[in-house]
């Protein structure tokens, strides 16, 4: 049985790997969010709720106790999350964490595209390069996931770039960015400290074609 904390559990991104996780019968979700009612389809036999802010270090650690594997998807104080769910995982023990910042954290964005984005998003990029870079001075086997801009498109297909490699592509799914959160909970050895770009494979341009 794998123990998976879904930390920011009513995001978009999390509510997808949420529903392919359910699926799967060796799984136990504990579902961490502010304001729980706003889940109302729990399946006690596999999921537990938590009400909880990730800021809150005693409610992060009393939900981090057991688990195998976390995965962040949270908006907001990226850093500061950062900082207390790596002290929360390595008080309890927990080593593996995907954790999703942003496409740009690196300034890795080449051409067009890279000036486009940091017009766009530079000046909200900071907790998450500052979280980014507080996951990987740490001992823990992470995945940082970097998505491109985000659609709602009903699809999966992506393509990765390892850190240190320019990013392709300007968009991705949610379902693309679930699926693969979803493949490494299911194979925890894949991309362990790697920060991984992700985009739609073919989708290099000046912005996302839906701008
Ligand atoms: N939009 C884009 O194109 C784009 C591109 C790359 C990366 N990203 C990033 O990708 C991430 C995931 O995307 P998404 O669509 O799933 O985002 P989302 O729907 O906004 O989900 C983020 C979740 O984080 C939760 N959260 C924030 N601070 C929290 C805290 N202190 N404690 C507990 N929960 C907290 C929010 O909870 P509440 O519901 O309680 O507010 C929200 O449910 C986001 O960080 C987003 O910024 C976005």
């Amino acid at each position: 049985m794998r123990h998976v904390l879904i930390l920011g559990a009513n995001g978009a991104i999390a509510r997808l790997v949420r529903n392919n996780l359910k699926a799967q019968a060796d799984m136990q979700l504990t579902l961490f969010l502010r304001n729980a009612q706003r889940i109302t389809d729990v399946d006690p036999a596999k999921e537990k709720i938590v009400e909880g802010d990730v800021l809150d270090q005693a409610a992060l650690d009393a939900a981090m106790a057991a688990q195998d594997i976390v995965y962040a998807n949270l908006g907001g104080k990226a850093d500061q999350a950062a900082a207390n769910i790596i002290a929360s995982m390595q008080k309890n023990k927990v080593r593996r964490l995907i954790f999703i910042t942003s496409i740009g954290i690196y300034d890795e964005v080449p051409g067009k595209f890279g000036e486009w984005n940091n017009r766009m998003i530079g000046q909200s990029l900071a907790p998450y390069r500052k979280a980014a870079a507080l996951i990987e001075q740490s001992d823990l086997d992470y995945t940082i996931l970097r998505p491109a801009w985000l659609t709602n498109y009903d699809e999966v297909a992506y393509e990765k770039t390892q850190k240190g490699e320019p990013f392709k592509g300007t968009e991705i799914s949610r379902q693309s960015v679930a699926a693969y959160v979803t493949a490494v909970i299911n194979e925890p050895t894949l991309d362990v400290r790697a920060s991984v770009g992700l985009d739609k494979p073919g989708t290099d341009g000046d912005k996302p074609s839906f701008y």
